[in-house]
């Protein structure tokens, strides 16, 4: 047992300077099965889980299992319910799998907490302290967009996010996972994803600026860049984005609001699968090797957008024109399907999978950042065409 800790006796001056991304968690089904998806398609460890026979530790349930995802810092949380009128069944019943809570790492989860609300937040539920032999997390949640929520954690003892990070120790109540052949493989043959670069949120028409002002006012958050329906459209749909960020810039959640088009905008139709609800639409996980991790991805099943070959007919030029050079193998790069976009900071380069699930909700991208600190505006227009194309195969277009 270790006693080092630094995140409750450290506690800032500002209750709501973030730490990092603590953990994303995702309301799923069948979280046993979920877990292998994630663990074979993206290369995830299961690092600890928490089911029936964790049940008696402290912090332990017997209507939930859930389990640790993680690579780099990137940590994922698949939980189910395992009775008929659990909240996750009614949820998933509701939207089917997806995010419930983008969790963030704080000094000081009641302070930060008290913070929100006073700003103006709304209560999910209130502080609660989960402590065992290792140590104490303290965890409040306030509710965003839709039926996401934001917890605040804060960790001490064995839990410190340093242990975390180091795959020592989760949350009470879960269990490291024994030594399993999957892990092993995933180890042999990494897929290179870092962290969280940003996490994407679609609300209803009108609701952008409402949601852009909340994280203002409640998380105290800088708008970080913006783009007018004019720059993300094609003939036939459109969306309204505005980029939300952290203080220090450790989160940037850009928001999307469906737009009026001749046909429906991907916003409004994720919106109608998840019952006409906020919610996030992608995680863009960071790579340092954009071609690696597509190829190794794509080796494991990862079914991504298919991007027509007439889009590398211009892209090259429209990269020059902004005075870059794409360093990566041209070829590699058309091979292996992947944007790229640039800006007067440098370029990017960037893919999305298809929906995770088979409702068209949730996504991946997968994202290389050259200099380029954008989110690939110059691609929406290619995107959204590819996009349209598997839009009207669903017959939602
Ligand atoms: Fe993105």
């Amino acid at each position: 047992m270790t006693t080092a800790t630094t995140s409750k006796t450290t506690t800032a001056a500002d209750p709501l300077a973030l730490i990092d991304v603590d953990h994303v968690r995702f309301y799923v089904g069948n979280a046993k099965q979920a877990a292998y998806f994630y663990a074979n398609t993206f290369g995830f460890d299961i690092t600890a889980f928490q089911d029936l026979t964790t049940s008696t530790m402290p912090g332990g349930k017997r209507d939930e299992a859930a389990y640790l995802l993680t690579q780099g810092n990137i940590r994922l949380v698949v939980t189910s319910g395992l009775t008929p009128t659990h909240e996750i069944n009614k949820e998933v019943t509701r939207f089917g799998d997806g995010v419930k809570d983008v969790s963030l790492t704080v000094h000081d989860a009641e302070a930060a907490y008290q913070r929100a609300i006073a700003n103006g937040g709304e209560s999910a539920y209130e502080p609660y302290t989960v402590e065992d032999e290792h140590g104490s997390v303290t965890r409040a949640g306030i509710k965003t967009y839709g039926r996401v929520v934001h917890t605040f954690t804060s960790r001490a003892g064995g839990y410190s996010l340093e242990h975390m990070k180091n795959n020592d120790a989760f949350l009470p109540g879960f269990i490291k996972m024994p030594d399993i052949a999957l892990n092993r493989f995933n180890k042999a043959n990494p897929c290179g994803l870092k962290y969280v670069d940003h996490l994407v949120g679609n609300v209803e028409e009108g609701q952008m600026n409402v949601w852009v002002d909340w994280y203002e006012k409640v998380l105290e958050f800088k708008m970080f860049k913006h783009f007018d329906d004019a720059d993300i459209s094609t003939e036939y749909s459109a969306l309204m984005s505005k980029v939300m960020a952290s203080g220090n810039n450790l989160i940037k959640m850009p928001i999307n609001e469906p737009a009026d088009g001749k046909k429906k905008s991907q916003i409004l139709e994720y919106l109608e699968w998840h019952d006409m609800t906020a919610g996030v639409q992608h995680l863009a996980l960071r790579t340092d090797d954009e071609l690696h991790s597509v190829a190794a991805l794509r080796n494991r099943g990862v079914d991504f957008l298919n991007i027509p070959d007439s889009y590398y007919e211009t892209v090259w030029k429209r990269v020059e024109s902004l005075g870059w050079e794409v360093k990566e193998d041209h070829q590699k790069v058309k091979d292996l399907g992947i944007l790229i976009d640039a800006d007067d900071e440098g370029y990017l380069l960037q893919l999305f999978t298809k929906p995770l699930q088979d409702r068209p909700t949730l996504f991946f991208e997968i994202i290389t950042r050259r200099g380029s600190q954008s989110f690939g505006k110059g691609n929406f227009k290619a995107l959204f065409e590819a996009l349209e194309l598997e839009q009207e195969k669903r017959g939602n277009l």
